[in-house]
Formats: C-alpha cells, sequence, structure tokens
C-alpha cells in the first residue's frame, strides 16, 4: 500500500488537509444523516444498564478520550473514568459488574493500551475499541470494534486520527443518551446536525494557515508556551502542548484554565506565548476572567475562539484566531486544527524533521 504526500511537503500537512473528509467519511458511518440520528453497530450490552464507562489511551488518543468523558457524562448521564494506558493497567482499579471500557489508538497495537484491554477483561468488563488499523491486535482482541476511517497515518504526531476518534466518540455518546433517556428525539436531532456541520467548519478551520503561519515565526522564538481552556478545550490545551513539544521540542504544558492560580501564574512573563482555547460556551466568562489574570501580569495572550466570543472579548491580545459560532459538542473536533497547524508551522520554521520528530516512534509497541 503506497501513500504519498501529493502536493504536500509533510505527511502531516497532508493529513491535517484530509480532515474535512476522513471525518466526514467516518460521521457517514455512524449517523444516519437523513433522518438525522445516530446509526451504530448492533453493540453487545445495553447501555441503559452500564453503570459506568472507563476509557484508557495513550497520548493524543488519551485525550480524545478525556473530551469523550465530558460527552458521556453530559449528554449520557453516564459516569466516566478515565486514565492513560500505562497507569491504568497496574493500578488494580475496582470496576462495576456492569461496566464498559472503551481502550482508543490509531494503530490498535500500543502495549500499554492492549494491556488495560486485557486487564479489563479479567475483571468482566464490556470492551469496546475504537481503532484505525481494523486488522490491528486490539481490534481482535475487543468485543466491539468501531473503527475510525482517517486511513493510513503516516506522520509520527497524530492528527486526523484524532478527529476521527472524536467523531466516533461523539456519535457513541449521543447514542448513548438515547439509549439512557437523557436526551430528546429533538436534542438527538441537533446534536447529529451539529456532527453533520463539522466538516464545513474544519475548512473554515484550515483557511486560518495563512495567520498561523505568520504566529509561528514569533512561537519559533520562544523557549516555552502555555495552553490554557476549560470544559472540552482543557483536553485541546493538553493536546496543543504535546503536538507542539512532540514536533519543535518547545517547552509547553496544557492545564485547565481554572488551575492558573495554583502554579502557571508564576511563569507569566511578557516573553512566554498563552495560547487561550475559548469558544462562546457555558464556561467562556470563567475563562475570560483567566485571561485577564494573564493580562494583569503582561503575558503575551493568543486567543482561539469564535466570532461570538472574539465580539465579547475586551482585552487586547497579540493575536486572535476567530473561528465561526457552532455548537459546542463540535468545537473541538474543529478548534483541533488551528492547534495542530500552529504546532506545524513552528515546526517548519524551526527546521525540525515534522514527520519523524526525534525519539519518538509512531506506534509504542513495548513497555
Ligand atoms: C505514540 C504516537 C502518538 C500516539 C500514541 C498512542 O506516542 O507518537 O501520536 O497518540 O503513541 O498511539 P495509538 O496508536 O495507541 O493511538
Amino acid at each position: 500500500f503506497l501513500v504519498e504526500k501529493g502536493n504536500f511537503r509533510h505527511f502531516m500537512a497532508k493529513e491535517m488537509h484530509e480532515q474535512p473528509e476522513v471525518v466526514a467519511h467516518t460521521l457517514a458511518h455512524y449517523l444516519d444523516m437523513a433522518n438525522e440520528t445516530v446509526q451504530l453497530p448492533e453493540l453487545p450490552f445495553d447501555f441503559a444498564r452500564l453503570e459506568r464507562v472507563s476509557i484508557a489511551a495513550c497520548g493524543t488518543a488519551y485525550y480524545a478520550g478525556l473530551v469523550a468523558k465530558y460527552w458521556f457524562e453530559r449528554f449520557a448521564r453516564l459516569p466516566v473514568e478515565i486514565d492513560v494506558a500505562s497507569e491504568f493497567r497496574y493500578r488494580e482499579a475496582p470496576l462495576p459488574a456492569n461496566g464498559l471500557s472503551i481502550v482508543i489508538s490509531q494503530s490498535g497495537e500500543t502495549a500499554d493500551t492492549l494491556a488495560s484491554l486485557r486487564y479489563a477483561r479479567q475483571e468482566g468488563q464490556h470492551l469496546l475499541a475504537v481503532v484505525n488499523v481494523p486488522t490491528s491486535t486490539i481490534a481482535r482482541e475487543a468485543d466491539v470494534v468501531l473503527p475510525t476511517l482517517a486511513g493510513p497515518e503516516i506522520g509520527v504526531a497524530s492528527t486526523k486520527a484524532f478527529t476521527c476518534q472524536l467523531a466516533t466518540l461523539a456519535a457513541l455518546a449521543v447514542a448513548a443518551g438515547r439509549a439512557r433517556g437523557a436526551l430528546s428525539t429533538e436534542e438527538e436531532r441537533s446534536l447529529v446536525h451539529a456532527l453533520v456541520e463539522v466538516p464545513r467548519l474544519m475548512n473554515e478551520a484550515l483557511s486560518l494557515g495563512g495567520d498561523i503561519e505568520h504566529l509561528a515565526r514569533s512561537f519559533a522564538k520562544t523557549q516555552d508556551v502555555l495552553y490554557l481552556g476549560r470544559g472540552t478545550s482543557f483536553p485541546l490545551a493538553l493536546e496543543g502542548a504535546l503536538k507542539l513539544k512532540e514536533i519543535s521540542y518547545i517547552h509547553a504544558e496544557g492545564y485547565a484554565a481554572g488551575e492558573l492560580k495554583h502554579g502557571p501564574i508564576a511563569l507569566i512573563d511578557e516573553k512566554m506565548p498563552v495560547v487561550v482555547i475559548a469558544p462562546h460556551d457555558a464556561v467562556f466568562e470563567k475563562t475570560m476572567s483567566n485571561m485577564q489574570e494573564v493580562a494583569a501580569r503582561g503575558g503575551r495572550i493568543i486567543l482561539l475562539t469564535d466570532t461570538s466570543g472574539a465580539q465579547k472579548a475586551s482585552l487586547e491580545t497579540e493575536a486572535t484566531l476567530v473561528l465561526p459560532d457552532m455548537h459546542p459538542l463540535v468545537a473541538p473536533l474543529v478548534y483541533a486544527i488551528p492547534i495542530q497547524l500552529l504546532a506545524y508551522h513552528t515546526a517548519v520554521v524551526m527546521g525540525t524533521d515534522v514527520d519523524q520528530p526525534r525519539n519518538l516512534a509512531k506506534s509504542v509497541t513495548v513497555e
């Protein structure tokens, strides 16, 4: 199977730009677009009777799981615990009699994630895997596999696999909400409708590339970057920091914006960029007050928001990247793109090996 870069300079660039298409493809697999409902393959368990979901994954897949935790809790009123697979496999977590274990993996071969799946089997959990490689070990060992239809991902830093994981998990969370009676038919319809809009919104996000390329020139001169977000933008902050450190080798940290006061505020100076991820959602005002705290200390603010957020934000920023307004459910899928572009363009300016960053492997099959 030959995968080529086409007109792109790197596989990562090609894979970022494929996202509208592969996410549309993945969504089409899980949604009945005509009736605006979710349509999953038959599941060997009943969401209505589940007590708890336990998610385990590594790296970027873990952050997809972290977003899904917010969704399962909000839309399905289903309690979720989540851990990185290297901790989950050893912490001897007691798991409930009617529990579902979800593992998420692009490759389906990550050693710790596979071990987590096996631990959950031992503990009598239902096993669901979200994987991109359908022939992988994890896909073979799970009770049910929800494939992400991202196609082969070559760049070591995961991009399109992440957004396809989010698309799959969003459909699953909506299905869980319906099965548990937490969502009305109308609510399901509006969530599905929001998902159908994602590929178009992703194209708009990709069009921020030029502005981000410009911003990357100043990022390439910094030592540290802080990413902040609340709610589902918190995992996005973690993912933004991960992407940046993976491919540009710039030190970056992602923090829940509300934790700013508990440590990272000490780092604020006129040198370190602070990327604030703040769609105009239920926690927007809270994030704005954190941004205010950064501004009051002379911090450099890069705000990533939407049209409504840009109108409401009263502070001066170094740069504001504006996306269209969208349903809060889909914000993580769309906000992922500027986050990826920022890491990518910074790495290109720095001249690192974007597709094969030092010391990293695409798939970590040993402990
Ligand atoms: C490695 C890769 C990451 C990936 C992680 C989990 O660290 O470099 O991009 O997110 O493994 O891999 P998986 O295949 O399980 O999703």
